[in-house]
């Protein structure tokens, strides 16, 4: 069998699923528990140092199916928004946390998820707090695109370039374990930030967070969803619906910086669907939706599908295909070249009195017949 083993960073995942922040790393029961059925590391749910700012409503969901599909059926739930902020337990009992999780498992990797207000002296005492408590690494929130951007957090940060490198800065000031910054797609070109992050010294970037999205509206009631008290927000918008576009950016981001640490999230729910991204360049493949839907246990057909996708080609280890589709992406004008060649030499075949002396008048006349 394959060997889905991957060392990042000096992080060493036994396989390249990882849970992303979000309510499957809520505290470290859920954590415990999903190490137990064989995720490769977890990102806890983002934490900030005072829980007591952080007012969640309900309902906080809202999903989009298949028209007419089975309302029961997991399956056809293909979007799914949240305006879920970040977690509202107390700093100290996720400290707490962080050692129960390392002392029953410490072979896993425990990734923290943080976001902070944008003050250095917050930044860097919640950084000290958490891997003083034994976080392997951490996932740096700056990304989330509602709620938090109110207080100037979230996505606020990571819209802005000169504030991720500077918020970055502060982290690796102090940071001794390797640190993500999470991207957020409500940007132009990820590659920006991302380069922000890379400059400060980050190991990683993690991407992509939600999309802003409204979800749709109510026909009886009027009402935007989710519906809160008759009102509501754009939120984040998550599952299978996104995961073309988490490809692409990690397929720029990748392209971009090809020997820094990518962890690809976003509609993932099948090892088929982490195999491309891995395709793409990312090093790990983080899962959040598809856990709300299908449980922890969905990890082990993933490792199976993925497993039986490397046999199927030959690949023997997780980097035996990292990045291999990459070199195939092309400028349109290339892929109108590279069509023409191959109708060209398709008719070529296909002429037996063909000489080679003839290609290249033979060659410019198809040409022309193609344009016109
Ligand atoms: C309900 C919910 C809560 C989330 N909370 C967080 C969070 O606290 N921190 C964070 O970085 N991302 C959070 N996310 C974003 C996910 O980690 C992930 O980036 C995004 O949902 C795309 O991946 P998915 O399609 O696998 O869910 C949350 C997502 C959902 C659906």
């Amino acid at each position: 069998m394959a060997d889905l083993s991957i060392e990042v960073d000096g992080l060493k995942f036994p396989n390249p699923f990882v849970i992303g922040s979000g309510p499957p790393g809520s505290n470290a029961n859920c954590i415990n528990r999903a190490f137990s059925q064989g995720w490769g590391g977890v990102v806890c749910k983002t934490i900030a140092l005072e829980a007591d700012k952080v007012n969640n409503v309900a309902p906080r969901y809202a999903r989009l199916r298949i028209d007419g599909g089975d309302p029961k059926d997991k399956k056809q739930i293909f979007g799914f928004q949240n305006i879920e902020l970040i977690s509202d337990r107390p700093f100290d009992d996720w400290l707490d946390d962080f050692k129960k999780i390392k002392d029953t498992h410490p072979d896993k990797v425990l990734i923290c998820s943080i976001m902070e207000e944008p003050r250095k002296d917050a930044w860097q005492e919640i950084v000290e707090r958490c891997q003083e408590a034994g976080v392997d690494s951490f996932e740096l929130n700056l990304s989330c695109p509602h709620g938090l951007p109110e207080r100037r957090m979230g996505m606020a940060m990571g819209q802005e370039p000169d504030m991720v490198e500077r918020v970055c800065k502060w982290v690796m000031e102090v940071a001794k374990v390797p640190v993500w910054a999470k991207m957020t797609p409500n940007v132009t070109n990820i590659t920006v930030p991302a380069e922000s992050a890379f400059n400060a010294g980050c190991q990683g970037v993690a991407a992509i967070n939600t999309i802003l999205s409204v979800t749709g509206v109510d026909l009886e009631t009027l009402r935007p969803m989710p519906t809160v008290e008759g009102h509501s927000i754009p939120g984040g918008y998550s599952c299978k619906a996104v995961r073309p576009i988490a490809l692409r950016m990690c397929m720029e981001i990748a392209q971009a910086f090809p020997n820094k640490t990518l962890s690809g999230i976003g509609g993932v729910e099948t090892g088929k669907d982490a195999a491309q991204f891995i395709l793409l360049g990312a090093h790990t493949v983080q899962v959040c939706t598809g856990v709300m839907l299908y449980g922890y246990k969905m990890v082990k057909p993933m490792i199976e599908e993925l497993s039986a996708f490397m046999d199927k080609h030959g690949f023997t280890s997780i980097e035996d295909f990292r990045g291999k589709s990459l070199e195939y992406f092309t400028t349109h004008a290339n892929l109108v070249e590279l069509q023409r060649a191959a109708q060209v030499k398709k008719s070529l075949e296909k002429d037996s009195d063909w000489k080679g002396e003839d290609f290249v008048e033979q060659s410019e006349a198809l040409a022309a017949n193609t344009t016109s």
